[in-house]
């Protein structure tokens, strides 16, 4: 078995699989296209159209000469990275082929799979964060994420400090200046919509922030959570930032039937979680990369008719008697500083939103009752509409204070728009609303 600090680097196929084609002459292909064929080479597998299941912990070297050049390859002993693949704890054939096309849709470097999003997080948290450090993040973040960047690190002596999504530049560099003061800012952490307020943060403030702040030998690398619009209707990678984060068991997977993550972005930054994560073991499973595979196949068209139905659905739900207010994306007030963010880093404005009904935990809780399609769950980006009350469920146990600055009150409802048709789904909430 290897040691911990033979373990970075890059691997790659056994043999090399045949190039696929990203342009025919001067037309560059689109991701849509690519996640049909993009990584794989059938030549290997027999012909097979699709790749096979490889389950297997361990890959066999042609001979020693060859075992001792990949590991040479994966402790950084030979540039270039590994040439085979090794042990399926570092990698195989099925997440490669998966990180190949997961790095498509921001054009990055490269991408890791994890075997969840939380286990993404904590690798990379792992990988850049030492003791006496303060990690700056926006805010709010995901429950588990805040807990573990203030609870579990807090036990290994690191400090955060946050801004709330929404911040201005100058609000932005306060934070930052705050933070060095509390230790050495070694990562910027966001998360873009903030859940369940679907504020925005300013990626670009962010990246100018941190550029003027830190010389290039100390500068923390930016990573954000792109949970909530990417990788179709947001690409942070393009506004600056770093490291894009991903909990595929939301719109990627994209039918509630699996738990894995991601990191896509730059290649160095890439190797050095490589490194954790070859480490401590947190990539995906062959089964659930292949079943990422046939996910992405469908991505595009999965969040295209989510997002056109939550349009129709929230345009329905606007004017109602029964709705007190409702935070979806694609309706920002123009002029705002939110509608300015939105014009320049996102393309669409998702499907997953917050609804305000008239009233309290009675009027919320007999809506989710009456429900008859939409379906009473927690999380989000699956085939199928989920609905949920956060005061009541995923947000329960924070505390009140925090509860009213997030507007977390007992009439919220969570909602996340699937691909049924969007009449039918006008019909469920519109039978539902009359029953509160
Ligand atoms: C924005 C966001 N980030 C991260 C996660 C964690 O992902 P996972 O449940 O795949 O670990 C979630 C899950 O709900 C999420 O909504």
């Amino acid at each position: 078995m290897p040691t911990e600090d033979e373990l970075s680097g890059s691997q790659h196929h056994h043999r090399p699989p045949r190039p696929s084609p990203t342009s025919i002459g001067n037309h560059k292909l689109k991701p849509q296209t690519l996640m049909l064929g993009y990584g794989f080479d059938p030549e290997l597998s027999e012909g097979s159209l699709k790749p096979p299941i490889f389950l297997t912990s361990t890959f066999v070297f042609e001979n020693a000469a060859a075992g001792k050049r990949f590991f040479e390859g994966v402790t950084g002993k030979r540039p270039g990275g590994a040439e085979g693949l090794i042990y399926s704890r570092f990698n195989g054939p099925n997440q490669e082929i998966l990180e190949d096309r997961l790095a498509v849709w921001e054009e990055a470097d490269d991408a890791l799979a994890f075997s969840s999003g939380m286990s993404a997080i904590a690798t990379l948290l792992m990988a850049f964060v030492q003791p006496g450090d303060c990690v700056v993040h926006s805010g709010p973040l995901y429950a588990a994420t805040e807990t573990l960047i203030a609870k579990v690190l807090g036990r290994f002596g690191v400090s955060w400090i946050d801004f709330p999504a929404g911040a201005t530049r100058e609000e932005i560099d306060a934070a930052i200046a705050n933070g060095r003061e509390k230790g050495r800012v070694s990562l910027i952490y966001l998360e873009s919509p903030a859940n369940p307020t679907n504020a925005l943060v300013d990626v670009e403030a962010v990246s100018a922030a941190r550029d003027a702040a830190f010389g290039t030998s100390e500068r923390p690398p930016i990573a954000i959570d792109n949970t909530f619009l990417g990788p179709l209707w947001a690409k942070p990678l393009a506004q600056g930032a770093d490291l894009s984060i991903y909990s595929l068991t939301k719109y990627i997977g994209g039918h509630s039937d699996l738990v894995a993550g991601a990191l896509v972005g730059e290649k160095g930054l890439i190797n050095q979680v490589r490194m954790i994560r070859n480490t401590i073991g947190t990539i995906c499973d062959p089964n659930t990369a292949w079943m990422l595979l046939r996910s992405l196949e469908t991505l595009e068209l999965r969040m295209e008719r989510a997002g056109a139905n939550a349009a129709k659905v929230c345009e329905f739900l606007r004017d109602h008697p029964k709705v007190e207010k409702i935070n979806y994306l694609g309706f920002l007030e123009s002029r705002s500083s939110q509608a300015d963010i939105f014009a320049r880093h996102c393309t669409g404005a998702g499907s997953t939103f917050s609804l305000y009904l008239k009233g309290g935990e009675r009027e919320a809780f007999a809506f989710l009752d009456n429900l008859k399609i939409a379906n009473l769950a927690v999380s989000l980006g699956g085939t199928e509409t989920l609905a949920s009350a956060p005061a009541a469920m995923t947000h329960l146990s924070v505390p009140d204070e925090r509860k009213k600055q997030l507007d977390i009150t007992p009439n919220l409802l969570r909602i996340s728009i699937g691909c049924e048709d969007p009449d039918d789904l006008i019909a469920d909430f519109a039978n539902a609303l009359n029953a509160v």
